[in-house]
Order: structure tokens, then C-alpha cells, then sequence
């Protein structure tokens, strides 16, 4: 379904992705790990046409269809939604506000403001809190509640887990499990390898702007020493 192929990113000068070739299939959980630096946000700010960083050559199909020359809304009314890194929320905005500029309360098809709620009833109590009065989990599931807003087949999650608690960490994986299994395409970016392990069904090694190591979840259970030395976990 998304074919990154060969991709070549720039900030500037800086050349950080170098030829990173990955793909995700329809509904398939894809996890995306490495080392601070390594070009993860890089890779999900190309494949979303954010302005920065620049990608010089290489193609991004999605369905077929090169998303390079694509603007970020262009991308998204393909529907492909980000969770980006750092969760940004609009502090003054209520939790609904955040759900409704995407798509107006009227409309019942796909996903629903009620339905997000459904998925994660702490939002629905905390319905009238703003972006700034939430606590770093609940941040966390607004920022994925509102990618769902768009009826993505595709969401790119970068590092959700970061800087949550262990408990909070683990109702996400349920979350992203649950998610993977209505036929979504997740590609998550993540650094602890057993938050990957417990919903990926494929994960990506990238190291300096190139994928590295590619394996399936199953063998990782049969034997994980090669991507550990590939993650440089002895
Ligand atoms: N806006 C930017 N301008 C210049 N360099 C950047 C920018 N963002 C990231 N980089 C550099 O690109 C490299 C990869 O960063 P990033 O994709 O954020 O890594 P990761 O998400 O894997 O931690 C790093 O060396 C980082 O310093
Ligand atoms: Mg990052």
C-alpha cells in the first residue's frame, strides 16, 4: 500500500535519510525502530510532504500513486493521518474542538466524535478540558483520536510511548493492537523494542537514514539476537 523507495532527505545541506526503502501493506503494523537521530521523524515528515525536510530523490507510492509534488492536505485527503512526535495540541482548545475541526459533529460515517470517545472513555470524561489541561496520556490519546478524524487507511504514529508511564504505555499498545486489528495500516516509529513487539506484526531497523534490518514479529520470537545486534542491545 505505501512504497518508500530509495528516498533521499535534506535539511539544508544535511543529508539524514540516505536511501531508506520500507513498505507497508494494507493493515499491516510496521514498526519503525532506532537510535536518537537516526532519521525516524525525518522519514514520517517526508512520507507526510511537510515542508522540511526536503526529499531530493527516491519515490513515495501510496496505492500506486507518488505522493512527491503532494501537499500535506493533499496527503491526508489520501488518508494518511500523523500522530506526530511530541503530540501537539492546541492549549486553548477543548478535547472536543480538537475532534470537530477535523470533520463537523453532524456527520455519522467513519469515525465520530462519539466513536473516539467510545475507544477512549477518559477523553469522553475530560470532554471539556483544553489541550493544556491534560495529562501527557490523555494528550496522547487525543492526538490519536484526532488522526482517526480523517478516516485514515493509514496512520503514522511517531514515538506515542515517549515520556509516558509504564501503566500508560501499556493501554496504548492495547489501543494500537485494537486499532491494527479493525484493518488500519500502522506504521509506528518507537524506541523500546517490547512496546514494537507487542503490536507490530513486521519492524524496520533504521540506522543513519537506512533501513538496516528487516524481520517479522514471529521470528523475533523465535530468535531475537539478530535484531538485538542490529539494535546494538547485547
Ligand atoms: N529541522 C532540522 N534541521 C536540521 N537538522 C535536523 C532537523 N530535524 C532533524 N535534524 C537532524 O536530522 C537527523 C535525524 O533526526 P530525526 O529524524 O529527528 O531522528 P529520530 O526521529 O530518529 O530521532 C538528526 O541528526 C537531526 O539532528
Ligand atoms: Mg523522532
Amino acid at each position: 500500500m505505501l512504497e518508500v523507495k530509495n528516498l533521499h532527505s535534506f535539511y539544508g545541506d544535511a543529508h539524514v535519510l540516505h536511501g531508506t526503502t520500507l513498505h507497508v501493506k494494507p493493515g499491516e503494523v510496521v514498526a519503525l525502530l532506532g537510535r536518537n537521530g537516526m532519521g525516524k521523524t525525518t522519514l514520517i515528515r517526508s512520507i507526510m510532504r511537510l515542508a522540511q525536510p526536503q526529499v531530493k530523490t527516491g519515490s513515495l507510492l501510496w496505492k500506486g500513486e507518488e505522493l512527491l509534488g503532494l501537499s500535506p492536505h493533499e496527503v491526508a485527503k489520501r488518508r494518511i493521518a500523523l500522530v506526530p512526535q511530541g503530540r501537539r495540541l492546541f492549549p486553548s482548545l477543548s478535547v472536543t474542538e480538537h475532534l470537530t475541526m477535523l470533520k463537523a459533529a453532524s456527520v455519522k460515517e467513519g469515525w465520530t466524535v462519539d466513536r473516539v470517545f467510545e475507544m477512549f472513555p477518559r477523553l469522553a470524561e475530560r470532554r471539556s478540558h483544553r489541550g493544556n489541561q491534560l495529562s501527557g496520556g490523555e494528550r496522547q490519546m487525543l492526538a490519536v483520536g484526532r488522526a482517526l478524524m480523517i478516516d485514515p487507511e493509514l496512520v503514522l504514529m511517531d514515538e506515542p510511548s515517549e515520556g509516558l508511564a509504564p501503566v500508560m504505555v501499556q493501554h496504548l499498545e492495547t489501543i494500537i493492537a485494537n486499532l491494527g486489528k479493525t484493518g488500519l495500516g500502522i506504521l509506528l516509529v518507537e524506541q523500546n523494542l517490547y512496546s514494537a513487539l507487542a503490536v507490530a506484526d513486521r519492524l524496520y531497523v533504521l540506522e543513519t537514514g537506512k533501513v538496516v534490518h528487516e524481520v517479522s514479529a514471529a521470528e523475533v520470537r523465535n530468535d531475537q539476537s539478530p535484531l538485538m545486534r542490529f539494535l546494538g542491545v547485547h
